[in-house]
């Protein structure tokens, strides 16, 4: 696990957002816009590592676990772009040395090669966007690639090295049966992965997709495939740790875990978030006896506003119950839950002002204790089948209530 960052701090996590994509695929809500004309590759590090330290002081010695690259397709930048940037955050941060650096990949963009120039610029993991490898299907969602353009990143992860290496797949499909979702998973397991995210396809407010509906499997249909691939990848040693996420033993995102424990990171690059504890203000709601507060921000959306020398777009404290629940939208996604020690470390909150919501929780056998019946010498809980089946019902209970 990442160590805490400072004195009552959680690990620090980095996120870099890198907004363009050859194409928008009618799905996708993330912030990504099809590059139109050559890539401001130069230009945008130059924008990001501005944003960085105009950040620093908020982050002052705190050490950083772990770094997402992620978008947008960042494998637009080509290894010599990626090296520059990751000198820049080098130059102005402590990276832990045992530092997780993940590139998000798109294998309609990888040339051959390019993962082991990705590996000596400093990437020491990647997530493939595999999302099938059914060519009607990969064509159903616009995708860019086809299954042999995955084949080929996949060989050159291999030949790369890049052993620590993780495959999206998404399920319920247009036009997809439970055998093709099996079959994806058995080609996607075949690169022997040390993780897969495994992502039901969801119609996303504001995409081609919600506009212009295709015809998708029905629920059962869909619950089917999730059953049975969840079978055939507990079958092949992987471990369900999150709602979508699998991996081998140890090869957990630690990038991800840190979100879902409610740590710390910084978000950096057009429209990225960020999560930060931070001493009090003296004007803000503080947390923890008056001595911090958890401030969420987002950077400005767009990619022409942000390279122009725009940056924070929101900066909130998050108070009180708002903060509890945040803890628990995050914490009950996970398998192994969450212990007290960790809500009070994480929150500054005392455990007794979500008594009721857990007692109710245990009561109504959504949740279990872990260790001793009462979980525990840290108070540690987890969500039992019926909790995991009925996430969002569980995650309610912890809802504040409005007066
Ligand atoms: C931020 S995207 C980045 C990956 C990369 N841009 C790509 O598409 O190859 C992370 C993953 O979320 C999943 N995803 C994106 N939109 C989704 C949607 N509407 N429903 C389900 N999964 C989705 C996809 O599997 C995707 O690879
Ligand atoms: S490549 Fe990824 S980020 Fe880009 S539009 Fe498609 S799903 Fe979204």
């Amino acid at each position: 696990m990442a160590p805490e960052s400072g004195p009552g701090l959680p690990p620090l996590g980095l996120y870099v957002h890198l907004p363009w994509c050859v194409r928008k695929c009618p799905y996708c809500d993330f912030n990504s816009h099809a590059l139109k004309g050559a890539l401001p590759g130069a230009e945008y590090v130059e924008a990001l590592l501005r944003d960085l330290e105009a950040d620093l002081p908020l982050v002052w010695g705190r050490p950083v676990s772990t770094v997402y690259f992620g978008g947008g397709t960042p494998s637009l930048f080509d290894a010599t772009l990626v090296e520059s940037l990751l000198s820049g955050l080098r130059a102005r941060l402590e990276l832990a040395p045992d530092v997780e650096i993940t590139l998000e990949a798109n294998p309609g963009t990888v040339e051959r090669d390019s993962f082991t120039a990705y590996r000596e610029a400093g990437i020491n993991r990647v997530s493939l966007g595999a999302q099938s490898f059914d060519a009607g299907c990969l064509a159903a969602l616009g995708r860019i690639h086809g299954p042999e353009d995955i084949h080929r990143a996949l060989a050159s992860l291999q030949a790369a090295g890049l052993d620590n290496f993780n495959v999206d797949l998404m399920f319920g499909l247009p036009g997809q049966s439970v055998d093709m979702a099996l079959e994806d998973l058995r080609q996607g397991l075949g690169a022997a992965p040390a993780h897969l995210s495994h992502y039901q396809l969801t119609l996303e407010p504001n995409t081609e997709f919600a506009a212009r509906p295709p015809v998708l499997p029905d629920d059962d249909e869909s619950w089917a495939m999730q059953e049975a691939c969840g079978e055939a990848l507990r079958a092949a040693g992987y471990a369900q740790y999150e709602v979508s996420a699998w991996s081998r033993p140890g090869r957990e995102s630690r990038h991800n875990l840190n979100y879902w424990h409610f740590g710390d990171y910084l978000g950096i690059g057009a429209g990225a978030h960020g999560k930060l504890t931070l001493p009090a203000t003296a004007t803000a709601t503080a947390t923890a006896a008056g001595t911090r507060e958890v401030r969420r921000r987002v950077k400005v959306r767009h990619p022409k506003r942000y390279l122009a020398g725009e940056r924070v777009a929101m900066d909130d404290a998050v108070a009180g119950e708002d903060l509890a629940f945040e803890f628990f939208l995050n914490a009950l996604r996970l398998r192994d839950g969450f212990s007290l020690a960790r809500f009070q470390a994480r929150t500054g909150l005392e455990p007794g002002i979500i008594a009721d919501p857990l007692e109710e929780a245990l009561e109504r056998g959504l949740l279990e204790p872990v260790a001793d019946g009462r979980g525990g010498a840290e108070g540690r809980y987890r969500p039992t089948e019926l909790g995991w089946r009925f996430g969002n019902d569980l995650q309610a209970l912890f809802l504040p209530e409005r007066g």
